[in-house]
């Protein structure tokens, strides 16, 4: 495969995707490709999305087409906010806000959380293949750290560190973003 669109606009992800797959794959981004405008993520599934996604960009481009779709389960809240990650509320911090709140009355043993990150393939031919990364940690009482984005400041690792007091290459090495991107790239050189 030479060349690749990924249906993102954040660049953040482009530069870490093409930095996995090497110079090999021409990793493009919906910023090339304006006229597809924005895709509805109507599933209500990591996988259902970043399959949408993916399908959608490889029938505009006649390319072969890489999507993906990320958000926190928290288990105390039957796996919300899940799909509706980026929606629970108007900006970060409301979101933060917001599902601080209702933890609140949570103990710490009941506060166990991942991220899921799900990656959908897609050919030209409308063939799909998925990987899935995750992230285990849970939910701390207060916002601590100023790296990352989302979530990060209220998610806790095993070792107690939220995802924003690491740097940008440690959370790369742990996160379900970057597991579901290094599963995906023995798929992507080998076409
Ligand atoms: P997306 O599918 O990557 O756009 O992620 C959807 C939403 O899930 C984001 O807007 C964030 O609220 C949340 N999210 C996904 N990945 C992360 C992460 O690595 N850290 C914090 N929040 C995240």
């Amino acid at each position: 495969m030479k060349d690749l669109v990924f249906a993102t606009s954040n660049k953040g992800k482009l530069v870490e995707l093409q930095g996995l797959v090497g110079a090999g794959v021409h990793v493009r981004s919906l910023k090339d490709f304006p006229e597809i405008g924005e895709i509805p993520e109507t599933a209500d599934t990591f996988e259902g999305n970043s399959e949408l996604k993916a399908r959608a960009v490889a029938t505009a481009t006649g390319l072969w087409a890489l999507a993906d779709d990320s958000g926190l389960m928290v288990d105390a809240l039957d796996g919300r906010p899940g799909v509706y990650s980026a929606r629970y509320a108007p900006t970060d911090s409301e979101r933060i806000t917001k599902l601080l709140s209702e933890l609140v009355n949570v103990p710490d043993a009941k506060r166990s959380a991942r991220f899921v990150c799900s990656l959908c393939l897609c050919s030209p031919a409308g063939d799909v293949v998925f990987t899935r990364g995750t992230c285990e940690g849970r939910i701390g009482h207060v916002a601590r750290g100023a790296h990352g984005f989302g979530y990060d400041p209220i998610f806790e690792l095993p070792d107690g560190r939220t995802l924003a007091e690491l740097t940008h290459d440690q959370k790369s090495g742990l996160s379900h973003r970057g597991q579901a991107f290094r599963l995906m790239v023995p798929e992507l050189t080998r076409r």
